[in-house]
């Protein structure tokens, strides 16, 4: 006899990467969705998800969460510390793929693994995960050159640049024994003088549908290094996001990333 499926609370439920997650999770083997949180003012609640008409948006985050094992929030920064929270007092593991944390939020997160397992991650692609690895490999064994990072993405994307393009930047960063938020380099424009020595710029362009383009530069003298990921579609992330799920489920309490979720070895279709 299989196992019933464990119920998901999916909070930004109405938003893009959240109605791909509901369409996944149709399908999944281990996890189904429970509960489809929404802001208060959206125009969805009290409609069914199209993708499991059984399941309504609602926007009481407490009470959707009451009957789920575990929960996946794809919403906002400003919303994040509330859903953080109301995980935390149900003590029930909890996925974050909201991007455009601030470095205290990133702290609250982290140190929320005191409470309940939990896992963030700006995101969720296997590749992107890797392109971490190499970029920080490329940092140390080309030490003279200079590392800058481009991002694209979509022209609805709110945040700049991408959690992404940051968490290539402090692996480059941390590679070079340093810290983006001393040797980062966001805007170019005017007279900016030369290239500080050490300096890594992360800059973000932004347009059409594009889910989600990076690239780590690494320029030398007469040469020069580039390593790109391009997102082909969002699916990647909702992949990612219910794994990273399944993955949390029954784990000790603790602060997770994407890279244990790959080290531990679960296959992707479980
Ligand atoms: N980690 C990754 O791999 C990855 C990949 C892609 C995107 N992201 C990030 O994920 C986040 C969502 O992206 P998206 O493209 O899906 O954005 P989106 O389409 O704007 O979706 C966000 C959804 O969250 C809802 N929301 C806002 N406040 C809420 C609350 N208090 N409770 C419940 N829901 C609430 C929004 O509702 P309203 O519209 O009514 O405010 C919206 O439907 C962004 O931060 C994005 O950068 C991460």
């Amino acid at each position: 006899m299989t196992a019933p499926r464990r119920k998901v609370a999916l909070v930004g439920a109405g938003g893009r990467m959240g109605q791909k997650i509901a369409e996944l999770l149709q399908a999944d083997p281990v996890l189904s969705l429970g509960a489809a949180v929404e802001s208060e003012e959206s125009p969805v609640i009290g409609l069914p998800v199209p993708s499991s008409p059984e399941v309504v948006y609602e926007a009481d985050l407490a009470r959707g969460m009451a009957t789920c094992d575990v929960g996946i929030d794809f919403s906002s920064p400003e919303t994040l510390r509330r859903s953080v929270e109301a995980f935390a007092a149900a003590g029930k593991p909890l996925v974050i793929g909201t991007t455009g944390l601030t470095l205290s939020d990133r702290d609250f997160v982290r140190e929320m693994g005191a409470h309940i397992p939990i896992l963030w991650s700006p995101n969720m692609s296997l590749g992107v995960n890797l392109l971490a690895i190499l970029a920080g490999q490329a940092a140390r064994a080309l030490e003279e050159f200079d590392a800058e990072i481009l991002e694209i993405h979509h022209r609805h994307k709110k945040d700049a640049p991408s959690g992404t393009a940051l968490f290539l930047g402090e692996a480059v960063a941390s590679a070079r024994n340093g810290a983006l938020s001393q040797s980062g380099v966001f805007v170019r424009h005017g007279l900016t003088g030369e290239r500080e020595p050490g300096s890594i710029g992360v800059m973000a362009l932004r347009g059409g549908d594009v889910p989600g383009d990076h690239t780590v530069f690494f320029l030398g003298s007469g040469e020069r290094l580039e390593l790109t990921h391009r997102a082909e579609s969002r699916e990647i992330f909702a992949r990612g996001a219910i794994r990273a799920a399944a993955f949390l489920l029954d784990r000790p309490t603790g602060f997770y990333t994407m890279a244990d979720v790959l080290m531990s070895g679960e296959p992707e279709n479980r």
